[in-house]
């Protein structure tokens, strides 16, 4: 029998989760399909309880759902738990089991973007909401060489701090005009704020004034494609890496969660790239 597997979130109109998973079941034979569900927030419960009555295969859930479906779970893997959050649901014989893809994703994406290591690297991350817990939390799993956080509300990174410690990785929290100030000190700059992203694509979360040259800067954000951030950090010679390489690799492990095979991310960098046009 066809599987169906779904999106939990709201609004879903312009995902391209559907176009990429609908794409690999084909490509790969297997006999699913991949919709949209625009739950409302008020709904969250009714929609977990809907993937049990309807035997939905799994599902991944988006904003703003990530943290509220967790308490509707039978189990949540560790990585999730530490995240606080979660963006895949595998419905095992019944059982439904929480996890989070996309900090991996975004690692895997840095690794294979940029061929470096990043076991002795000094990290900057800007943010520290959702996005920036799922990446703080994958890089400390990692392996890196210390961790710098800034944001505007500045105590909001505490919770991440505290985290490093778990891992035993130097780590602390600045203001920005701090981290303008000493930013030749950093490694690889991550921006997983909003500030760039369309349509308010003349924002930048930074000066990168200070950068030294071959510094590692990326953004979370993938439209546009290429960020203020982004061109600027070209400019001054260094390496950078956009948002869809993490796209694609959350859906490529949720993918693989949900079926053990594994899809061409290539293929579906390829639809992401079209749709984005
Ligand atoms: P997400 O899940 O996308 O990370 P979030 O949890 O709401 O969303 O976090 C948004 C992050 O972007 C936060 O770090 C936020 O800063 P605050 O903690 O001070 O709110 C940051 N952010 C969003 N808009 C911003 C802006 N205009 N200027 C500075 N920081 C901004």
């Amino acid at each position: 029998m066809e599987k169906v597997f779904g999106l939990l979130g709201h609004p879903v109109g312009h995902s391209m989760s559907p176009l990429i998973h609908n794409d690999a079941f084909q490509v790969l034979n297997i006999e699913a399909r991949y919709h949209a569900f625009d739950v409302q927030p008020n709904h969250v419960k009714e929609a977990i309880d809907g993937i049990r009555a309807l035997n939905l295969s799994g599902c991944n859930v988006t904003v703003p759902h990530k943290i509220a479906v967790m308490e509707f779970l039978d189990e949540i893997d560790d990585e999730a738990t530490q995240i606080g959050a979660v963006n895949t649901i595998v419905n095992k014989e019944g059982k439904l089991i929480g996890y989070n893809t996309d900090g991996r994703g975004y690692v895997k994406s840095l690794l294979e973007e940029t061929g470096e290591e990043i076991g002795s690297k000094k990290f900057l991350i800007i943010g520290a909401g959702g996005a920036a817990r799922g990446i703080v939390t994958a890089l400390l799993r990692q392996g890196i060489g210390q961790l710098t956080i800034t944001n505007r509300t500045l105590e909001k990174a505490q919770p991440l701090l505290k985290l490093a410690q778990v891992y035993e990785t130097d780590a602390c929290a600045i203001e920005k005009h701090k981290a303008e100030l000493t930013l030749n000190e950093f490694d690889v700059i991550i921006n997983t704020t909003s500030i760039g992203m369309s349509p308010n694509i003349e924002e930048s979360p930074i000066s990168l004034k200070n950068m030294k040259r071959g510094t590692i800067v990326s953004d979370l954000i993938y439209n546009p494609i290429e960020t203020k951030l982004l061109k600027d950090a070209k400019q001054q010679g260094a390496k950078t890496v956009n948002g869809i390489g993490m796209f694609v690799n959350q859906a490529v492990l949720a993918f693989e969660h949900w079926t053990g095979e594994n899809p061409d991310p290539l293929r579906m960098e390829k639809i992401v790239l079209q749709q984005l046009g």
